[in-house]
């Protein structure tokens, strides 16, 4: 099989309420990792592995989401007066083909499930896929993006994939967590085929310390689970009880990744990953540097 994947949900309506007040008005996913916005970083993500459509579930208070992924005319004609040519291809490398980018609103906060369900009407009986911006996953040096390490092992497998990682055991209630089976390393990570999937189990009852991490590849029967709505952790509509659901039906590998996954919703890892992203700039790294080995704690 060789199947190719050109649509992506990005589910950006949550609240962000862990990051009050700075998302009070702002969208958490416009916070930005040294000048970036944590929704460019997904996006880019997905253009790098052949993403050409972009759906985006959005919700009250996402308008600057919008406003990022559209032209500025304001700003782009001041910087040519200017002759600012690096801020110039700079805003406009990121622009998409016209009507390449969707939003749909979710109108509900019922849950991952049920953003994804959402934009269901861009979506014709073809795999997609989904990635949350939150979870900001750094390509080790020369490597690629997690997604296209994904696409490259889903092409010979099909049906669904996650991304994992490895998670502290008293963690394990943050997360979806795989029941796994049989495992093999590819060129870039590790696929550990899907035997069972629970979300957010305490650590006791927790099947393994495999969890899943905001990147997944969705086959179309993944969707005829969710028009079931039916609830499941937190009474919401979870994402992991659909793809639970279709084992046994179709493939299901997880994907340890190679790269850096930083947890962005939490205020640490938004943290790791501004210092981590500004080390291995050129024009911060040295001044950084210097700064953080001087600096008086
Ligand atoms: C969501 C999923 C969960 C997954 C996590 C990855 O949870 O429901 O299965 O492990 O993303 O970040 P959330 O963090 O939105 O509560």
């Amino acid at each position: 099989m060789s199947a190719t994947i050109t649509k992506a949900i990005f589910p950006v309506g949550g609240l962000g309420t862990r990051f009050l007040p700075a998302t009070k008005s702002m969208p958490k996913e416009m916070l930005p990792i040294v000048d970036k916005p944590l929704i460019q970083y997904a996006v880019e993500e997905a253009a790098e592995a052949g993403i050409t459509e972009f759906i985006f579930v959005t919700g009250r208070g996402k308008a600057a989401i919008e406003d990022h992924f559209d032209h500025s005319t304001e700003i782009e004609d001041i910087l040519k007066q200017r002759g600012k040519e690096n801020g110039l291809n700079a805003v406009r490398a990121m622009m998409k083909t016209p009507g390449s980018v969707a939003y749909i609103r979710q109108q509900e906060p019922a849950g991952l499930g049920h953003a994804i369900w959402c934009a269901r009407h861009y979506i014709n009986n073809e795999p997609v896929a989904v990635l949350l911006a939150d979870d900001l996953i750094k390509p080790a040096t020369g490597g690629n993006g997690c997604l296209k390490q994904m696409v490259e092992a889903w092409q010979d497998r099909g049906g669904n994939m996650v991304a994992a990682m490895e998670v502290p055991k008293q963690q394990t209630s943050s997360y979806g967590i795989i029941t796994p089976g049989a495992s093999f390393g590819t060129s870039d990570g590790t696929l550990t085929e899907v035997k069972g999937l629970v979300e957010k189990p305490e650590p006791a009852d927790a099947p393994s310390r495999l969890a899943i991490v905001g990147r997944y590849i969705l086959e179309p029967g993944v969707f005829d689970e969710l028009e079931k709505m039916e609830r499941g952790a937190g009474g919401e509509i979870q994402i992991t009880d659909s793809l639970a659901r279709r084992i046994g039906h179709v493939p299901f590998f997880s994907h340890q990744f190679t790269g850096t996954r930083f947890d962005c919703g939490s205020k640490l890892g938004f943290l790791q990953a501004n210092i981590s992203y500004a080390l291995s700039r050129p024009d911060l790294a040295a001044d950084l540097e210097t700064w953080l080995k001087g600096v008086d704690l």
